[in-house]
């Protein structure tokens, strides 16, 4: 009998197994537009998959990566790597996940948000006990942008 419901406790939990597929792609999806053999590119785009997102990649050649973010409306000084779009976002260089999620939750009136330049210590750009202070830009399409948020240098 204890055996029994044991097996029975298991099979309830089949139905569980089989619509992890489904969970899977619950999982935010995010387009990265990166440069060929950019190294930094793909430790963001682990970084983000490790925080549950599921990107996408498309590698461009350089020229057509700069094409794609003049066409897209990315301000060229607050320019980086990639480029990324989420929910009709853009997404530009070295965004931490936490700003990412918060920019699809609070849903602000703007084209995106940008971290320019590659500041060491940002995701994907070495380690946060050595970060240097960075904002994240939010832009918007009168062109006008705001802090979105700061990150202080790690002491
Ligand atoms: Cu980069
Ligand atoms: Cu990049």
């Amino acid at each position: 009998m204890h055996t029994r419901r044991k097996i029975l406790t298991c099979m309830a939990l089949l139905p569980a197994i089989s619509a992890l597929p489904a969970l899977a792609q619950l999982r935010t999806a995010i387009h990265v537009y990166k440069g060929r053999g950019c190294a930094c590119c793909t430790a963001w785009v682990d970084i983000l998959k490790r925080e549950g997102f599921a990107p996408t990649t498309e590698v461009l050649h350089p020229a057509d990566l700069v094409q794609l973010k003049l066409s897209k409306s990315v301000p060229l000084k607050l320019s980086a790597c990639h480029t990324a779009v989420i929910d009709g976002y853009l997404v530009e260089g070295h965004v931490p996940a936490a700003d990412i999620r918060r920019l699809i939750s609070d849903k602000p009136d703007a084209l995106g948000i940008a971290v320019p330049e590659m500041p060491y210590g940002s995701p994907g750009m070495g380690p946060e006990s050595e970060r240097e202070a960075y904002d994240v830009i939010l832009f918007k399409a009168d062109k006008t942008t705001e802090i979105f948020s700061r990150y202080e240098a790690a002491s």
